[in-house]
C-alpha cells in the first residue's frame, strides 16, 4: 500500500512588518514586555492581499517544488481562522480559482492553530484509502482582520502568512502517525465572540468588539504547555520514537516559552528545534508550515529528515505529528 508523504513546502508572507517598536505607538506596550513574555521582535501584517491571496502564494511555491502542474492537484484542504469570507464561498474555492484548477474536492477546515495538524490528519487518510492522489494542504491567515488593535493583551501577538504543502502517495519517506485532539470545554478562553449564529452583526455586537479575537492569554498558556508536553510524549512513546532520533522538531510558534518548555522536557537540543515566532509572531494555522519552509529554505531540512510537530489553539483544539519528508 502506498503511503502519504508531504513532497514538497511553500510558504509566504507579506512585505509589510510590524515592530515591537511601532506596537509602542500604538498600545500601552514595550518591547522589553513583548520579547520577554513572548519571544516575538516582529510580525507581518497584510495590507492589500487577502487570506487566499497569501494561501495561493504559499501554494504556487509548494507545487512547483513537488514537480507537479496544477492541473495534478485533486483536492485542496485549506485551514484558516481568518477566511476571506466567514460563510462562503470557502476560502479553498478561492485559491482553487486562483490556481486555475476546477472540478476538484476544495473545502476549508476549523481547527485554529492546530489546523495544520488537522489537516495531515485528513490528507494521510484520504491519500492511504485511495481516495485522492494529490492533495494541497494549506494554512493561511490574516489575523490582523480579526485583532482588535486597540487590545494590548492580544495584538502584539499576532501575523500574517500563508504555509502549504503537497501530499501524495509514496513508497518512503511517509507521515509515520498524527494525533489530533480536541475540549470544547475551554471554548471561552480562546475565542471571536461575534459574527456567528450566536452574536450575529449588528452595530451592538460591533461596538462591543465581539468580532475580534479575545484570549484569556495565562488560562491558555497553563494548559498549552501541560497538553503539549503530554501530547508529544505520548505520539514519541507509541511510536517507540526517542527524542534523540528526531531530526527536528517543529512546534506551533505562538509563544517562545512553550516551546521552550516543550524542547525541555524533551531534552531536546537548538539544533533539533526551529523557531519563527520571533520574526513573524503567532500565524495560527500558517505557523507551522511557514516554520518547515523556513528549514526547508535554510538548508536545516532534508529529504528524509524526521520532524516532530506539535500545535495548540482554539476549541481547544491540539494535536502532534511525526513524518518523515519526502521533497527534494
Ligand atoms: O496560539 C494559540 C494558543 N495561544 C497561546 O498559546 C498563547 C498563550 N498565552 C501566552 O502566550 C501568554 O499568556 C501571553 C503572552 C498572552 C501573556 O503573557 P503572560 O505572562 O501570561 O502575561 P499575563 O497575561 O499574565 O499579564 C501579566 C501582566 C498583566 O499586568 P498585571 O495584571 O500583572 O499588572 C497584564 O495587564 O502584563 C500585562 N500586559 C502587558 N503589559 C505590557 C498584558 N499585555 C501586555 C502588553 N504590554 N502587551
Amino acid at each position: 500500500m502506498k503511503k502519504a508523504s508531504m513532497i514538497s513546502i511553500g510558504a509566504y508572507v507579506p512585505k509589510e512588518i510590524l515592530t515591537n517598536s511601532d506596537l509602542e505607538k500604538m498600545v500601552d506596550t514595550n518591547d522589553e514586555w513583548i520579547a520577554q513574555r513572548t519571544g516575538i521582535k516582529t510580525r507581518h501584517i497584510a495590507k492589500n492581499e487577502s487570506t487566499s491571496d497569501l494561501g495561493y502564494q504559499a501554494s504556487k511555491i509548494a507545487i512547483k517544488r513537488a514537480g507537479l502542474k496544477n492541473e495534478d492537484i485533486d483536492c485542496i484542504i485549506c485551514a484558516t481562522i481568518s477566511p476571506d469570507h466567514l460563510c462562503m464561498p470557502s476560502t479553498a474555492c478561492k485559491i482553487s480559482n486562483l490556481l486555475g484548477i476546477k472540478n476538484i474536492t476544495a473545502f476549508d477546515i476549523s481547527a485554529a492553530c492546530t489546523g495544520f495538524i488537522y489537516l495531515l490528519e485528513l490528507a494521510k487518510s484520504l491519500i492511504e484509502s485511495g481516495v485522492k492522489k494529490n492533495i494541497l494542504i494549506i494554512g493561511t491567515e490574516k489575523l490582523s482582520s480579526i485583532v482588535n488593535w486597540k487590545d494590548r493583551t492580544t495584538c502584539i501577538l499576532f501575523g500574517d502568512g500563508a504555509g502549504a504543502a503537497v501530499i501524495s502517495a509514496r513508497d518512503d519517506n511517509s507521515i509515520l502517525d498524527v494525533h489530533t485532539a480536541s475540549d470544547g470545554e475551554y471554548a471561552d478562553l480562546l475565542t471571536t465572540p461575534g459574527c456567528g449564529s450566536i452574536h450575529p452583526a449588528t452595530h451592538e455586537m460591533v461596538d462591543q468588539n465581539l468580532q475580534f479575537i479575545h484570549m484569556k492569554g495565562n488560562e491558555v498558556f497553563k494548559v498549552a504547555v501541560n497538553t503539549l508536553t503530554k501530547d508529544v510524549i505520548d505520539i514519541l512513546e507509541k511510536n517507540e520514537i526517542s527524542p534523540k532520533e528526531i531530526d527536528l522538531f517543529i512546534p506551533h510558534q505562538a509563544n517562545l516559552r512553550i516551546i521552550n518548555s516543550v524542547k525541555q522536557k524533551l531534552k531536546l537540543t537548538d539544533e533539533q528545534c526551529i523557531v519563527t515566532v520571533q520574526k513573524y509572531g503567532n500565524t495560527s494555522s500558517a505557523s507551522i508550515p511557514m516554520a518547515i519552509n523556513d528549514a526547508y529554505e535554510s538548508g536545516r531540512l532534508k529529504k528524509g529528515d524526521l520532524m516532530l510537530l506539535d500545535a495548540f489553539g482554539g476549541g481547544f483544539t491540539w494535536g502532534s505529528a511525526l513524518l518523515k519528508f519526502g521533497g527534494i
